[in-house]
């Protein structure tokens, strides 16, 4: 979507995976779905360095609707979103920070609360009045030529409030991910992102799952992103439950290489060094926000269970991901950038996004072994140091 907006994947922070729909604010007062909530998370982002290096989305997601009023405006749960939205949003924005809000095109949210159904026009107007920045548009309880008339018809709402409003749809993820039901064309007119597939879980099973689809669709949706619309595999699960160290890894690389928004869903009061170290790796972010915003592919499935993923940067650089599928031991992988349809006549350099190290004079048929963890990753950011002379034939 041509508005301006998240020219480079949004980076931030999403309820629902790690706090769903927990609305009993009286058993679990610090983890219900509460404006203190979110408010606690926006001082960790503004503190703890997230904000500046561009996880600037504080993103409300499903169960914060208390109902409509009298003229039909949406209005929050009372008790646990006292001060209202307006008010959540002023504060995000005293941080720094942008805020986000989940409604859903049908009768109902995936919850049970109240859909947009036919107000599409006046919800998109309470948003923009209470200053939000992003809006999740969510599929649940929707029939699919309400999905066709309703999305296009919010892109519409929201940009005649004139307010910039970042627009994030879940109808892909609605019709099975896929053309000919899914028209990517419109949807990258008209969306800033959307989910093209299932929701992630907090397990690596789940991660592997949703990888998969991307990776065997990727003939269909890497042409598709680009800044402004962007495809998007769901949230970052590191920091809770599921993930070995190795797998949190994997997955941030990975999701890094397909240009994916960067969502964190875990609680920042609480998050450990090396979690925080995944998310906050600059290099890391630096590839993941690159300029030229092109999603990466892989680029070849081993027998030996290896998979080596390529995304093309800006400065003819490029970010390599070995991925080892394997459940042994560490494995030694040798290859070479020949191999990888590198160019013959360039000298390269790369660094070792993890631990920083440095590999020098990497020609086209340079031998190199990268050692990789099970269900882990070795990820490098590899640039050109000079081009060769070719001798004249
Ligand atoms: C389905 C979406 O795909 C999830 O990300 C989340 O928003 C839930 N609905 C909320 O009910």
């Amino acid at each position: 979507l041509e508005n301006g907006l998240l020219r480079k994947p949004p980076m931030g922070w999403l309820a629902w995976e790690r706090f769903r729909c927990n609305i009993d604010c009286s058993e679990d007062p610090k983890n219900c779905i509460s404006e203190q909530l979110f408010m606690e998370m926006a001082d960790r982002l503004a503190q703890d360095g997230w904000r500046d290096l561009g996880y600037v989305y504080l993103n409300i997601d499903d169960c914060w609707i208390g109902g409509r009023d009298a003229k039909g405006n949406l209005v929050p749960d009372r008790k646990r979103f006292p001060h209202g939205i307006a008010f959540l949003a002023d504060y995000a924005h005293s941080l720094g920070l942008k805020l986000g809000i989940y409604e859903d095109l049908g009768n109902f949210t995936c919850m049970g609360y109240p859909g947009t159904l036919d107000k599409v026009v006046q919800d998109a107007q309470t948003f923009a009045e209470w200053k939000v920045d992003m809006l999740k548009l969510d599929g649940c309880y929707s029939t699919p030529q309400e999905r066709a008339e309703g999305y296009p018809k919010m892109a519409a709402a929201l940009n005649a409030t004139g307010r910039p409003i970042a627009f994030s749809c879940s109808w892909p993820a609605y019709e099975g991910g896929l053309p000919p039901k899914v028209n990517y064309t419109l949807l990258a007119d008209i969306c800033n992102l959307w989910r093209n597939f299932d929701d992630i879980q907090d397990s690596w099973r789940s991660v592997l799952s949703v990888l998969d689809w991307f990776v065997t669709h990727q003939d269909v949706l890497q042409p598709i992103a680009g800044p402004g619309h962007w495809n998007d595999p769901d949230m970052l699960l590191i920091g809770n439950f599921g993930l070995s160290f190795e797998q949190a890894r994997a997955q941030m690389a990975l999701w890094t290489v397909l240009a994916a928004p960067l969502f964190m869903s875990t609680d920042l009061r609480t998050i450990s060094a090396q979690n925080m170290d995944i998310l906050q790796n600059p290099l890391m972010i630096k590839i993941n926000q690159d300029p030229l915003g092109i999603q990466g592919r892989r680029i070849l499935k081993e027998k030996s269970h290896i998979e080596v993923y390529l995304r093309p940067l800006a400065s003819e650089a490029s970010a390599i991901v070995f991925f080892s599928r394997r459940m042994d031991m560490p494995y030694h992988y040798h290859s070479s950038l020949a191999r990888l349809n590198f160019s013959s006549s360039v000298v390269y350099e790369a660094q070792d996004v993890y631990t920083g190290d440095i590999i020098s004079g990497l020609q086209d048929k340079t031998n190199f072994t990268v050692i990789i963890n099970p269900s882990g990753v070795v990820m490098w950011y590899l640039y050109p140091i000079r081009k060769l002379e070719i001798p004249q034939q």
